[in-house]
């Protein structure tokens, strides 16, 4: 069988990744295991620290992103186990006991990690936090979080245009209804987080659905929460008491859809990609492979610990363009390059709007996505919330840069499969930030 000649090469303070396809023959086969979820990851390290008892993780997440936030946990006092797939143990310290940190928070590559946490800190009376993280995550915006918070009370100080590194000192916080301007899961579930310890019930209501992986889980962990599908509201009831828990965690399936993409656009593949999380607020992925007519099934459905679970079995077909908008975005937020890459594949012109917030991801994913695919030739038109694509140029090889955005550099690793010629991604180590056996995975598949 051709195989496609795939290698690591390392430099002093970056790899890049050399992808260099056979001119035929190229096909993607058997089972892949897909790491765990990054959101459950976070969300099940963050409230077994502030629960009562031991919380045990099956299937955490061991990308760079959650090891940031067990060492921010770690720092306040909670006791975690070492991090391994197996079983990590969370000896949480119960709500409002956070201690006070001796040193700077450090949330690195992680948005979630930053913004879930600021609403925990902002509730921890008389204690003094300070909270950063790396070049991308200083450059994203906090306000949208810090802005409802000082609403509740909180006291939190900024770099100018709302940027971390960040100081907080906590507060007893009042109770809200926030109406979020954006859908982010990020700014729900933060100040769901803050009305854990507020007096009253904590509503958010969003412009539209975004994923509700906090809501089921605090639920799983004692609190009341309620949920009103018809206004995409959330409301948490104050005081609340949390319980350890035992969380399973699914396979991420913004990481299964490197793969799906994978497997739909070379032709002769055929995929199975074990245990995917599909959560209904996650899935608007296999709509949209759906909509391109896609050869996409679920196999083996079941339920996990409160999250429903599938295999996904995918196989080559051809391609029809889409278009991906609206209340849709926020179901596939983090699809949206690896749909890029499909979309270069599809009969027509795919247009995504509506996912402005796409520029203030790890990258400006919706420039670096369009000058990415245009080096290696594809046809793509950078618009002011989305992109427009139309498919049926084929890739030639290039030089090309994740601009150490994960989902960039394996979006473009699966768009190299199908190039002529060779493509090497510069700084490609960043697919570790949610995905570190990406490259292992990629060269058992191929070959
Ligand atoms: C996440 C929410 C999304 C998503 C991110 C993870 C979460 O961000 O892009 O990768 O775990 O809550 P936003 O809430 O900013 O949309």
């Amino acid at each position: 069988m051709a195989t496609a000649t795939i290698t690591l090469n390392h430099y002093e303070n970056h790899h890049s990744l050399t992808i260099a396809p056979p001119n035929s023959g190229l096909s993607l086969q058997g089972q892949v295991q897909i790491p765990g979820d990054k959101s459950i990851s976070h969300r099940a390290l963050m409230l077994g620290a502030i629960a009562q008892g031991e919380t045990q993780i099956q299937g955490l997440l061991l990308g760079e992103d959650p090891r940031s936030t067990a060492a921010c946990f770690r720092a306040m006092g909670a006791e975690i186990s070492e991090l391994n797939s197996e079983l990590v143990t969370v000896k949480g310290i119960g709500l409002g006991q956070l201690q006070e940190p001796v040193n700077v928070l450090d949330a690195g590559n992680s948005g979630t990690t930053m913004r879930l946490m600021l609403g925990i800190l902002a509730s921890h009376p008389d204690r003094f936090f300070t909270v950063t993280g790396d070049a991308s995550l200083r450059s994203r915006p906090m306000s949208r979080v810090i802005q409802p918070l000082q609403q509740m009370g909180a006291q939190i100080w900024h770099r100018s245009g709302g940027l971390a590194p960040l100081a907080i000192r906590g507060q007893a916080l009042q109770p809200i209804h926030y109406h979020s301007p954006v859908a982010s899961a990020q700014v729900k579930s933060c100040i769901l987080l803050a009305g854990l310890m507020a007096a009253g019930e904590t509503t958010v209501t969003e412009p539209a659905l975004s994923r509700d992986h906090s809501e089921r889980m605090l639920r799983a962990f004692g609190a009341t929460v309620k949920v009103d599908p018809e206004t995409w509201s959330a409301t948490v009831m104050g005081q609340a008491q949390l319980q350890g828990q035992t969380v399973i965690v699914p396979g991420d399936i913004s990481s299964a859809a490197f793969w799906m993409v994978a497997a739909a656009i070379v032709p002769g593949s055929e995929l199975l990609i074990q245990n995917v999380g599909i959560n209904p607020t996650r899935t608007g992925v296999l709509e949209a492979l759906s909509q391109m007519e896609a050869d996409v099934t679920l196999e083996n459905q079941r339920i996990v610990t409160g999250e429903p679970v599938a295999d996904v079995r995918v196989r080559h077909s051809f391609l029809k363009a889409c278009a991906i908008a609206g209340d849709l975005i926020p179901r596939l937020i983090d699809e949206i390059p690896i749909l890029a890459v499909a979309a270069v594949f599809a009969q027509g012109t795919t247009v995504i709007r509506d996912a402005a917030e796409l520029r203030v991801k790890e990258s400006d994913r919706l420039s670096v996505m369009a000058t990415q695919l245009s080096r290696m030739g594809a046809k793509i038109t950078e618009l002011p919330d989305g992109l427009e694509i139309t498919g049926g140029t084929p890739l030639v090889g290039a030089e090309v840069d994740s601009y150490t955005d994960h989902r960039i550099a394996m979006s473009l690793a699966i768009a190299a499969l199908t190039a002529t010629g060779t493509t090497t991604i510069q700084r490609a180590e960043a697919a570790a930030i949610s995905y570190p056996d990406f490259t292992a995975t990629l060269q058992r598949v191929v070959s």
